[in-house]
C-alpha cells in the first residue's frame, strides 16, 4: 500500500530467470506492492494488456525479444507505463536507447535491493505524474491536434470531404446538426486544415454569454466604455485576427446583435464598444447551430440577410442514428480514450452489445455514446463488454421509439412496425441473446439483425474493430 493515499500499487517484474524474479519479489515485499511476474515477453505483454501497472521492471536480455523491443511493445499498449530497465552490461548505449524508448530509469547489474526499491519508487512517481498530466491536458482540452474525427462510413466521409474542400478557402461555413453530433470537432478540423492553422481558433458560445455582454465579447470595449471598464479589452474578433472565429450556438442571438455582426462581417472591420475607432480584422468565420435557422428566419427570430451571409457553405453533420456504421469505430475510440483515466482496459465488445448500440436512437448523439461507453467501462468487471452493459439503453429507447412511430402513423401502426416492436420485445426478454431470440421468432439471426436496423456481422466484417462471431 502507498501510505500516502492508501492506493495499492501494482508492479510487473519481467525476467527469464526464475531466481532473479524471486529475488526482486523478495526485495519489493517490504513495500507492499501487488507484484506480478512474467518469465517470457509474450506473458508480460498479455499481463500489460489485461491490467494497468504503476511500474514494470524489465530485463534487457530476454530470449525472443530484447528489452527495448519489449518496452516498445508495452508502451504501444499502455503509453504511460513506467519501466525500469535492468541491464547486465551497462553500456551507455543500451541505457540511452532504453531511455529514448521511454524507460523511466535503468539499473545495471549487480544492484542492491535498496537500489531496486528506489528505482521502482521513482517509476511509480513518474507514472503518477504522467497520468496527472494527461488528465489535466484532457480537462483543459489543450490538445487540438489530438482530436480525431472518427468514422469512415459514407456520411462522415462526405463531411470529411467537405471539410478538406472548405479548409482551402476563407468562406464562411455554417455547421448544422443536433446536439452532440460533433459540430465543434468539425469547426476545429476546418481550422486545423486551413492556412490559418497556426493562428488562433477562438470560440464564442453565443448561448452561454448573457445578451448584454455579447457585444463587448465580440467587439471589445474601450477604457471607460461603461462602469467597470477600467481598461481596454479586446473582443473575440481581434483575438481571432489572422485565425478562425467560431460562433457556436448562433441560433440564439438578438436581432440587434445579428445586425451588428452582419455589418462587421461585410465590412471586415469592427468598432469596440464605447469608441469611435474602427479596427480592420482578418477572420474566417465558422458558425454552428442545432436549430433550424431557415425556420427561425421564417418565424422572424433570425435575420434573413445574416442567415445568407453565414450560410455560404452549409455543412450538415448527420445524427448518429443515421450513421450507425460508425458506431463500432467510435466505441473503440472511446474505449481507448478513457482506458488510462478510468484504469480499465476493454478488449472486446460483443455483437449483442454492438447491436444494441446500433439500434438505439441516440438523442444526444456522439456525446451520449461517449457517456454510455464511459459508464460501461466504469462498471465493467472484466476485459469484455456484453449486452448487459447497455441493456438500459435497449430498455429506455424502445418503448419510446415505438410510441413515437405509432403516433406518426395517426395512432395506427403498420404491420412492419408491430413486427419490429415484437422483435425488440423478444430481444429484451432474452436479454439480447440473438440466437435465442431468433429461435423464438422463427427467423434467421441475419434477418433479425436487419429488422432492428443493425448490420449482420458478415455485412461489415472489414469495418469491425472487434472480433465478431460468424452468423448462424
Ligand atoms: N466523429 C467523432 N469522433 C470522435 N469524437 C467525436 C465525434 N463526434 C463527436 N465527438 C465527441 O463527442 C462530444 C461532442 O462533440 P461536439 O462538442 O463537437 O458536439 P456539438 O455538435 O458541438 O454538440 P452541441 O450542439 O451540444 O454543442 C465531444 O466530446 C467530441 O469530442
Ligand atoms: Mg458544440
Amino acid at each position: 500500500m502507498d501510505a500516502a493515499n492508501g492506493i495499492e500499487r501494482t508492479v510487473l517484474l519481467v525476467d527469464d530467470e526464475r531466481d532473479a524474479l524471486d529475488a526482486y519479489t523478495q526485495a519489493l515485499r517490504r513495500e507492499r506492492y501487488r507484484v506480478d511476474t512474467a518469465a517470457r515477453p509474450e506473458e508480460a505483454l498479455a499481463l500489460v494488456r489485461a491490467g494497468a501497472y504503476d511500474a514494470a521492471v524489465v530485463d534487457f536480455k530476454m530470449p525472443g525479444m530484447n528489452g527495448i523491443e519489449l518496452l516498445r511493445a508495452m508502451r504501444a499498449i499502455d503509453a504511460d507505463i513506467s519501466v525500469v530497465m535492468v541491464t547486465g552490461y551497462a553500456t551507455i548505449e543500451t541505457a540511452v536507447a532504453a531511455m529514448k524508448e521511454g524507460a523511466s530509469d535503468y539499473l545495471a547489474k549487480p544492484f542492491t535491493p535498496e537500489e531496486l526499491r528506489l528505482g521502482v519508487r521513482k517509476a511509480i512517481q513518474r507514472h503518477e505524474l504522467l497520468r496527472e498530466n494527461r488528465e489535466l491536458r484532457e480537462r483543459l482540452g489543450a490538445r487540438p491536434a489530438a482530436r480525431p474525427i472518427v468514422g469512415a462510413g459514407a456520411a462522415m466521409s462526405e463531411v470529411r470531404r467537405l471539410i478538406a474542400r472548405v479548409a482551402e478557402t476563407d468562406s464562411t461555413v455554417l455547421i448544422s446538426g443536433e446536439t452532440g453530433t460533433g459540430k465543434e470537432l468539425v469547426a476545429r478540423e476546418i481550422h486545423a486544415q486551413s492556412r490559418r492553422a497556426a493562428q488562433p481558433f477562438i470560440t464564442v458560445d453565443c448561448a452561454a454569454i448573457p445578451a448584454e455582454l455579447l457585444e463587448s465579447e465580440f467587439f471589445g470595449h474601450e477604457r471607460g466604455a461603461f462602469t467597470g471598464a477600467v481598461r481596454r479589452r479586446k473582443g473575440s474578433f481581434e483575438l481571432a485576427d489572422g485565425g478562425t472565429l467560431f460562433l457556436d450556438e448562433i441560433g440564439n442571438m438578438s436581432l440587434e446583435l445579428q445586425a451588428r455582426l452582419l455589418r462587421a462581417l461585410q465590412e471586415r472591420e469592427i468598432q469596440p464598444v464605447g469608441g469611435e475607432r474602427k479596427i480592420p480584422v482578418d477572420v474566417r468565420i465558422v458558425a454552428a447551430t442545432n436549430r433550424n435557422l431557415k425556420e427561425a428566419v421564417r418565424a422572424g427570430s433570425f435575420r434573413e440577410d445574416f442567415y445568407y451571409r453565414l450560410n455560404v457553405i452549409p455543412l450538415a453533420v448527420p445524427p448518429l442514428r443515421e450513421r450507425t456504421d460508425d458506431v463500432p469505430a467510435l466505441v473503440q475510440h472511446f474505449l481507448a480514450k478513457h482506458a488510462g483515466r478510468l484504469n480499465r482496459r476493454i478488449e472486446r465488445v460483443d455483437d449483442e452489445a454492438l447491436a444494441i448500440l446500433a439500434a438505439y436512437t441516440w438523442p444526444g448523439n456522439v456525446r451520449e455514446l461517449e457517456s454510455a461507453i464511459e459508464r460501461a467501462m466504469t462498471l465493467a468487471d472484466g476485459p469484455e463488454l456484453g449486452a448487459g452493459a447497455f441493456v438500459h439503453l435497449a430498455e429506455e429507447s424502445r418503448p419510446a421509439a415505438a410510441a413515437a412511430r405509432r403516433s406518426d402513423a395517426a395512432g395506427m401502426p403498420t404491420l412492419e412496425q408491430i413486427e419490429t416492436d415484437y422483435i425488440l420485445e423478444v430481444l429484451q426478454a432474452t436479454r439480447w441473446n440473438r440466437r435465442e431470440a431468433s429461435r423464438i421468432l422463427g427467423i434467421s439471426t441475419v434477418t433479425l439483425w436487419r429488422r432492428i436496423g443493425a448490420r449482420a456481422p458478415d455485412d461489415c466484417k472489414e469495418q469491425r474493430p472487434f472480433r465478431s462471431e460468424t452468423p448462424s
